[in-house]
């Protein structure tokens, strides 16, 4: 969307607040023996406490409050009351969520416990990589440039990025124009950042797969080549300077 007014900047302001907050409550509950889904069901319950609806849930008709995906997993992992959360799992939380017409998304790879798979290294470079790239966005600037720059830094850390999934415009819907804000240079598209317009910005880092590929349930996605995938993302309103972060308040950054 792009904010054109003070009730839309409120209401997407608002939104973007309450999944960063869900998200960081999440994450502080996180530990291992609990179920993914007993994570799921905490974060549903504080979505329902600030009258939000989940987005996957609504959109998407997802099997979840929110999406919880676990070491190879890359995203839209289905919370279980069979996947039990153990120290040193890697561990993806991605919170999106409605209200009153507005929607939006944020998401964050860690640790739980102690680093035992040696992946921290992976998780810092995803959210370094995700605030860098955030930070060079300016109105004007092509969609195609800033997916060079991810994979560069990406590259640069040793590391690759996934090539078929996106960040994505988003407010009026969880998944907006322009819809491929991707993790690498592509010359055909043409699109650019526009100035007062509200994208999700999301990082795929990845140790060995390139492309996501979905498992027979329908919803999971896991590496073509296996490996680990780490995924930052954040809301974020883009103005003439710095854009604006609209879910800080999940203190990812
Ligand atoms: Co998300
Ligand atoms: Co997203």
């Amino acid at each position: 969307m792009t904010v054109t007014n003070q009730h839309e900047l409120t209401g997407i302001t608002r939104i973007s607040e309450i999944v960063a907050i869900v998200l960081r409550e999440m994450k502080a509950h996180a530990r291992a023996g609990m179920t993914t889904a007993q994570l799921d069901a905490f974060g549903g319950r504080l979505l329902q406490s600030f009258n939000a609806r989940s987005a996957p849930k609504h959109a998407y008709g997802f099997p979840g409050f929110t999406c919880i995906s676990l070491n190879h997993e890359i995203a839209h992992g289905i919370p279980s009351e069979k996947r039990v959360i153990k120290d040193g799992d890697l561990i993806n939380i991605d919170v999106s969520a409605e209200l009153n017409g507005f929607w939006a998304d944020n998401g964050t790879s860690f640790v739980i416990g102690r680093d035992l798979q040696g992946l921290q290294a992976l998780v810092d470079c995803s959210r370094n990589i995700m605030m860098s790239a955030i930070n060079s966005i300016r109105p004007g600037m092509r969609v195609s440039e800033l997916g060079r720059h991810i994979e560069k830094m990406a590259q640069h850390s040793g590391f690759r990025v996934i090539k078929n999934l996106a960040g994505h415009g988003v407010g009026r819907a969880l998944h907006e124009e322009p819809h491929y804000i991707l993790n690498c240079e592509d010359k055909k598209n043409t699109a650019r950042f526009k100035k007062n317009s509200v994208v999700a910005i999301e990082t795929f880092i990845s140790t060995k797969s390139t492309q996501a590929e979905q498992l027979d349930d329908g919803w999971t996605l896991v590496g073509n080549h296996g490996g680990h995938v780490a995924q930052h993302e954040h809301t974020i309103l883009i103005s003439e300077n710095r854009p604006q972060i609209l879910t800080a308040a999940n203190n990812i950054c």
